[in-house]
């Protein structure tokens, strides 16, 4: 297996450009189901996550390609068929956001439900229960969520959970509904608010995306579009974890620190200097940081995608931190990876008690879920001597050229590829 291999101790400075959101990337290529195209998407990153998706609508007709420029083409103009492959639904749960848009363009789909991951259950319950509030017969049939309906009728739509997937799905259910579909209790992240203007720019009749109220308008049908996505926010926030734990300074370009407001302000409480532009966000670290607590909610509270890599931060803080995860059951992996580098942790149900250390020691330790293995690399880098992340897979679906990004901010730091035995 692939491994990162770094030498800690440098001190890391200078400017990283963040890429395009996965989180956004994902849901709108699914959007591109919706009509026959073509559709013309920017800002989309290389990603496994993003090569992945490519193959699922690929496998249900959906053609896409890179274009000269690294913008990506989506067309289907011979029509769609209903199935997702269980192959690939299984290696990426949000495959699953392919069914809200079959639903609304063949009023049929079978997609395998998507298992579990290591960071917990991951139901797709409230995604079920709001196709069949639009008038779809959901069944579970083999391991696959069957969803068959005559006609969408638009309704008023209650999720019991702000599940940003379920409030995605269910706009792309709906936009090519007869009739008017209020989504209550809708999750408002940014990434939510993208996909609705990508929908409108398909000439789809969306409002309310970033309020837990959101309105869709169902129409007859949608047309071909240009789109770029926003930037990666979580990207984002990990570069700025990385600015606080260094004097940097570390800039952050091309991202959108509106979008990252509760991450800011967690990290200027530990006493980081975090000074925010329009596109930019520029971070320099304190001697030491100081401890915070942190809950992890939907947006715009703290996101949870952000807790590992905080986590590191309130390890080398000088005092004791809290930190609960309110969003998923099982978020904690990295604990233990942590204390093999000497951190100083303990896990009460879904809260950890992190006591500060002085220092990270190096060791060879384990990217345990996407956001963890970057939270391992941050460690690493402020650790003393040589750490290995191994499992690096889970990192390369969400971070492009991470080490080549952390080579040019001064990091001592080399990509293992190592044939899989
Ligand atoms: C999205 O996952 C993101 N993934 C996750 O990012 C992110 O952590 C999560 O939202 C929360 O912000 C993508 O956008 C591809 P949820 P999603 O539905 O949609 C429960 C990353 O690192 N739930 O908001 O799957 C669920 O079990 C990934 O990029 C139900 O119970 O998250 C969880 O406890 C990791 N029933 C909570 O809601 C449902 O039908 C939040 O899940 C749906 C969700």
């Amino acid at each position: 297996m692939s491994r990162i291999l770094i030498e800690g101790g440098n001190s890391l400075a200078g400017t990283v450009c963040v890429g395009g959101a996965k989180n956004a990337a994902l849901p709108i290529m699914a959007g591109c189901i919706l009509g026959e195209g073509p559709i013309i998407l920017s800002n989309i990153p290389y990603l496994n996550d993003v090569g992945t998706m490519q193959k699922v609508l690929e496998a249900l007709g959906v053609k896409s390609r890179r274009l000269e420029n690294g913008d990506m083409e989506l067309a289907s103009p011979g029509g769609c068929n209903e199935e997702a492959p269980y192959d690939l639904v299984k290696t990426m749960r949000a495959s699953f956001f392919v069914m809200g848009p079959l639903l609304a363009r063949l009023k049929r789909a079978r997609i395998p439900l998507p298992g579990g991951c290591a960071i917990g259950v991951r139901p797709v319950n409230i995604h079920l229960k709001g196709f069949e509030a639009l008038g779809a017969r959901v069944s579970l049939e083999a391991g696959c969520a069957v969803a068959m309906a005559d006609r969408l009728i638009g309704a008023p739509i209650m999720l019991d959970f702000p599940s940003v997937g379920a409030t995605e799905n269910l706009m792309m259910a709906a936009v090519l509904a007869e009739g008017t579909t209020t989504i209550e209790n809708a999750a408002c992240e940014p990434e939510i608010t993208d996909l609705g203007n990508f929908l409108n720019a398909m000439g789809a009749s969306v409002s309310g995306m970033g309020t837990p109220t959101i309105t869709i308008n169902g129409v007859q049908k949608l047309h071909s579009a240009k789109y770029s996505i926003i930037p990666d926010r979580i990207e984002a926030g990990t570069f700025m974890v990385l600015g606080a734990l260094f004097k940097g300074p570390i800039i952050v370009d091309n991202c959108i620190p509106a979008h990252l407001q509760a991450v800011v302000a967690k990290l200027q409480e530990m006493g980081a200097d975090v000074q925010c532009e329009e596109s930019r966000a520029i971070v320099r670290g304190p001697e030491r940081l100081k401890p915070v607590e942190i809950k992890t909610l939907p947006f715009p509270g703290f996101p949870t995608d952000m807790q590992a890599q905080l986590m590191v931060a309130m390890c080398l803080a000088g005092g004791t931190s809290v930190i609960t995860e309110t969003v998923f059951e099982n978020r904690f992996m990295h604990v233990a990876e942590l204390v093999r580098m000497g951190a100083n942790l303990s896990i009460r149900d879904r809260t950890v008690v992190v006591t500060g250390v002085e220092k990270f020691i190096g060791a060879p330790v384990n990217a345990t879920d996407l956001r963890a293995g970057a939270a391992m690399v941050l460690a690493g880098l402020c650790a003393e001597g040589k750490t290995e992340v191994g499992n690096i897979h889970h990192i390369d679906r969400g971070y492009e050229n991470l080490v080549g990004r952390l080579r040019l901010l001064g990091a001592r730091i080399d990509r293992l590829e190592e044939e899989n035995h």
